[in-house]
């Protein structure tokens, strides 16, 4: 055991990872590799390590151990029997669907595994779900409980994780984050029946795809490299000639949620089932306040909403519905102490969810003031309702009245006001589902002027177009509606696609709402009642694989960038999430490039019965989805938890959003000038009001004269004002004036000059 230890440290080597914030790194490692191969003494909870002899065993579990060993090298040779042609030689050759066979794993669906939050709730009394393959799931979930592996005492020994990740961060703690603080749990010897290990694939991050193997334990990635020395028990997966990739992260859903006389179908047990499916394994869901609604009672409701069904890691937008001081402090409590960091504004919705400009403001200043991140759904509310009345009027009352009171200008309008509001308040911006060209055009704008802005391309922006608003079959149509509105112009998907590609848009959601026929029929004959919201969540990966990847706009590690890593940078939750590397979450994907997949209704696994991309063939198919360590999507069957996803606190003060603009803070305070009193006359106001002038009112003292122009200004050429009657410090204030006008700056503390950046 000496000498494999002495082995060992090479397999820890990351391969040009960067590891994450370990508790003395050298240290914690030694201790990992030491507790990989070194029970602990049963009953000692501490980590102290017996003597390096393996335990000894039983007869029986002798046996149990040779049978599943057994059956572990037939699946392998299974699996390496059906791996397939190499990604790129095949992109090349065309589609090659290649599926691995299932498998068992040992303690997936052991519910006893699971962390549950109260003790009260018998953990056998979570569904399991697998679909089609109740039996096989039993089994798997008897051999969890019976086999003992290498390293376990027993079961009642089995160590819990905290159910709210990084939920232990509070108040102070949480603030001035860059990253996230990732602390990575000791491997526990005690529960050893989460090891997987995944042999033969090429690893992609954003920045780079390198082929090594992956071995994984109790949810963490422990190990990254070539001939890696693990643990016996551990699971192994070929993925000879498929990709890995980090989890999918869906920025943007809105699971069971209330709206529009109804609720979304897809609630968060199906949503995020769908999601894993897909190769999603987190979401970030709203949490939408009713208007006057505390905050943080509709935060509780939802957490407690999402911890009873969500299969998947989640964390919540919490919505401004409106605005108050009341507000402004529950937005401090929700950085402070609950774990959010976004926070979505709508500027549509008039009359439910609309915010105007200046609570806008206000509300972006009291962000600002936490380190918390603004969205926003722009479109222009106001002119949105006027154009409603208008299609109706004009008869229109079907789903394309929809986009006719919706066209894209109201979209880009209110992107362009967001981004001023949001500049004004030196608050970064987040602009969700960004749906046009004209909308994007203005994000890219704005970034190339140095504003902090990111955009967000939703699965349906960029997978398909507007033209089924005018289709003939109502229900088709409006199955599309949602808002802002898909474009009928047939080349924006494309356009958003390269603007993701080249980086002027960064990142992707699915605004996963979903409404069956009958709930979209509640607008039958008014458009404006119609359920708004589409389906995505399931698709997104492989529609943005077949839009991006495939077509050559966008290589791998950019695919990687924009559907996980920028999410988890921009809110706050790299590297835990977003990376393949050690010490991250084993949350990843492997990814058959060549494989391809229909998109339908009948297959999908929402609860929506209608899919928008119907009939869609994708290139790019999630074989495996590992959740937190587990298998949960293997051989096209689901093996799901109800309730297993776990929340994901995120830390304020993001460095994607907010490192530049702590800086500006520091080098861009708005300086007075430093001047002499003003000692000479004054206007009185009581004599004759500035804004009403009468002739016969007393002459001010500074009069104009002369005519305005044609459109009503001061004609400053013409002016009779003088600056030699002021003296040379001061400005030509007239009495039209109701600002002072510029003058010669003397700047005391110029851009540039004295700072002391405290990060
Ligand atoms: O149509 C949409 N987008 N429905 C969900 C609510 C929203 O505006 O994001
Ligand atoms: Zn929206
Ligand atoms: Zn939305």
């Amino acid at each position: 055991m000496a000498g494999r230890k002495g082995n060992t440290d090479q397999s820890y080597t990351p391969l040009g990872t960067k590891a994450p914030t370990w508790s003395s790194p050298q240290a914690t490692r030694r201790r990992n590799i030491d507790n990989f191969f070194n029970p602990i003494e049963q009953g000692d909870k501490s980590l102290r390590l017996s003597d390096s002899r393996p335990p000894q065993k039983s007869k029986a579990q002798l046996d149990v151990e040779a049978a599943a060993t057994e059956a572990r090298e037939s699946q392998r040779l299974k699996y390496k029997a059906q791996a397939g042609a190499s990604f790129f030689s095949s992109v090349e050759g065309g589609g090659n669907s290649l599926h691995l066979t299932s498998g068992r794993v040992c303690g997936q669906n052991n519910p006893a595994d699971r962390s549950p939050e109260s003790p009260s709730k018998p953990v056998e009394e979570q569904p399991v779900e697998t679909e089609q393959t109740e039996d096989k799931n039993q089994d798997a979930r008897k051999e969890s409980l019976t086999l003992p592996l290498e390293g376990q005492t027993s079961e009642d020994e089995t160590k819990k994780r905290p159910k709210k990740e990084g939920g232990e961060l509070g108040g102070d703690e949480m603030r001035g984050l860059l990253y996230s603080n990732v602390s990575v749990e000791e491997p526990s010897s005690e529960t050893a029946q989460n090891r997987l290990l995944i042999k033969g694939g090429r690893i992609v991050n954003a920045d780079r795809m390198f082929d090594a193997d992956i071995y994984i334990e109790d949810g963490i990635i422990r190990q990254i490299g070539e001939n890696l020395i693990t643990p016996g028990g551990a699971k192994q997966i070929d993925a000879k000639g498929k990709l890995i990739i980090p989890g999918g992260i869906d920025t943007h859903t809105h699971m069971e949620m209330p709206f529009m006389g109804t609720r979304a179908v897809d609630d968060f047990y199906h949503g995020t089932k769908a999601a894993l499916a897909g190769g999603t394994t987190m979401i970030i869901d709203h949490c939408l306040p009713q208007k006057n609604q505390s905050l943080l009672e509709a935060y509780e409701d939802w957490s407690t909403r999402a911890a009873e069904r969500a299969c998947c890691d989640y964390s919540f937008h919490v919505g401004i519905t409106w605005w108050s001081e009341e507000v402004k402090k529950e937005i401090e409590v929700l950085c402070k102490e609950k774990g959010i960091n976004s926070f979505k504004m709508f500027m549509a919705y008039k009359g439910l969810f609309m915010l105007n400009d200046d609570e806008i403001y206000q509300a972006m200043c009291a962000l600002k003031e936490q380190g918390a991140l603004a969205l926003m759904h722009a479109e222009n509310g106001h002119l949105i309702n006027e154009c409603c009345k208008k299609m109706l009027a004009l008869g229109i009352t079907g789903p394309e009245g929809h986009e006719l009171s919706r066209p894209e200008e109201v979209e880009e309008e209110a992107t362009t006001r967001a981004i001023v509001i949001a500049n004004q308040a030196q608050c970064p911006l987040y602009i969700v589902h960004v749906m046009s060209k004209s909308a994007a055009n203005a994000i890219t704008k704005a970034r190339r002027e140095g504003k902090v802005v990111f955009g967000e391309p939703i699965a349906a922006s960029l997978g398909v177009d507007g033209t089924h608003y005018w289709d003939k079959d109502w229900s088709h149509a409006a199955a599309y509606v949602m808002g802002p509105p898909l474009r009928p112009d047939t080349t924006t998907p494309g356009y958003l696609m390269d603007l993701l590609a080249n980086g002027d848009l960064q990142l992707t959601g699915t605004d996963n709402c979903t409404f069956n026929p009958d709930q979209k029929a509640l607008g039958r004959d008014d458009f404006t009642k119609i359920p708004n919201g589409v389906n995505g969540a399931e698709d997104r990966m492989s529609v943005i694989w077949e839009k991006g990847v495939y077509t050559g706009k966008m290589d791998p590690c950019r695919f990687v960038a924009v559907t996980s890593t920028n999410a988890a940078k921009i809110f706050n939750f790299y590297p835990k999430k977003g990376v393949i590397q050690i010490g991250s979450d084993a949350d990843l994907v492997i990814w058959d490039p060549n494989a391809t997949r229909k998109i339908s209704k009948d297959t999908h696994h929402h609860a929506v019965t209608v899919n928008i991309f119907e009939g869609m063939v994708c290139h790019g198919v999630p074989l495996v989805t590992i959740s937190n360590g587990r298998i949960v999507w293997e051989d096209e069957q689901l093996h799901v938890t109800q309730g297993a996803g776990r929340f994901v606190a995120r830390g304020v003060h993001a460095a994607e959003a907010y490192a530049k603009i702590l800086i500006r803070d520091k080098v861009r305070v708005p300086q007075g000038v430093d001047r002499e009193a003003y000692d000479g006359p004054v206007w009185n106001s009581a004599n004759a009001p500035a804004n009403n002038i009468s002739k016969s009112a007393p002459k001010p003292t500074f009069s104009q004269d002369r005519p305005s122009t044609r459109h009503g200004h001061r004609d400053l050429h013409a002016s009779g004002f003088s600056l030699s009657e002021m003296g040379p410090r001061y400005s030509g204030n007239q009495v039209d004036d109701n600002v002072r006008a510029k003058v010669g700056h003397k700047v005391l503390a110029p851009p540039g000059g004295k700072t002391s950046i405290i990060f």
